[in-house]
């Protein structure tokens, strides 16, 4: 074997088992990244959200909170699923950018890459059974631009978010505010959530 593709073997293999295992862990994460502050959030988890990014070839790269991933493996779409006594749900994940177009002047900020509800535990997996409003939008930091945060959260879903007028699939992405949206459907705290670090492709 290449020593070529046993590094590539080894590197997918740590990807692999690479997911988040302590809500602790993921906790100090987000507060060393400064998501709660920036999102405007309370951010105290009681599960893990687990989300995966499938790939042209090779396993699925699982995120763990502040994972760095190449641009090109995160055309998604994601699947999620839940470690936790949750229930049965339903259940909302939202995902957002605060740095766009860069994390110095997030200018357009939040950008909305994912926002969809109805989302029912099946043993684990957390499986949609409606459209998301905002289907999974891949990753596109501007070249130059540092790294941005992408990040997953997971809420316990209202009776007020199927009846919810404020964002549809054909509302702009940009400007979203995932604190606003969760106070005024009445979202609550979310209960889980992860992030990962996307980066411009080099040139
Ligand atoms: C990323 O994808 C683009 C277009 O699919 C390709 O041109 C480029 O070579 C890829 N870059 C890497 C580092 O794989
Ligand atoms: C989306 O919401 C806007 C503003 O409330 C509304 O004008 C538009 O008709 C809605 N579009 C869809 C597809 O529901
Ligand atoms: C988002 O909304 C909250 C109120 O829920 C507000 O405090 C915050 O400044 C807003 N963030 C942005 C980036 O506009």
């Amino acid at each position: 074997m290449q020593l070529s593709s046993l590094v590539y073997l080894l590197s997918a293999v740590l990807v692999t088992v690479s997911q988040d295992v302590s809500i602790t862990a993921v906790e100090r994460a987000f507060r060393a990244a400064n998501i709660p502050t920036d999102l405007n959030i309370v951010f105290q988890p009681t599960a893990l959200l687990e989300v995966s990014l499938p790939q042209a070839s090779g396993p699925p790269i699982r995120l763990h909170a502040g994972i760095q991933v190449p641009r090109n493996d995160t055309a998604g779409p994601p699947s999620f699923n839940v470690v936790g006594n949750v229930g049965r749900g339903p259940f909302v994940v939202a995902t957002v950018d605060p740095d766009a177009p860069t994390p110095q002047d997030p200018t357009e900020a939040q950008i909305r890459h994912f926002l969809g509800g109805n989302f029912l535990n099946e043993g684990g997996k957390l499986v949609n059974s409606t459209p998301a409003i905002s289907e999974f939008l891949q990753p596109t930091p501007p070249a130059g631009s540092d790294a941005h945060r992408y990040i997953f959260l997971l809420f316990d879903q209202s009776p007020q978010f199927a009846t919810q007028t404020l964002v549809n699939s054909s509302t702009s992405i940009a400007s979203f505010n995932i604190s606003q949206f969760a106070t005024a459907v009445n979202l609550g705290n979310p209960i889980a959530g992860t992030f990962m670090l996307v980066a411009p492709p080099s040139s």
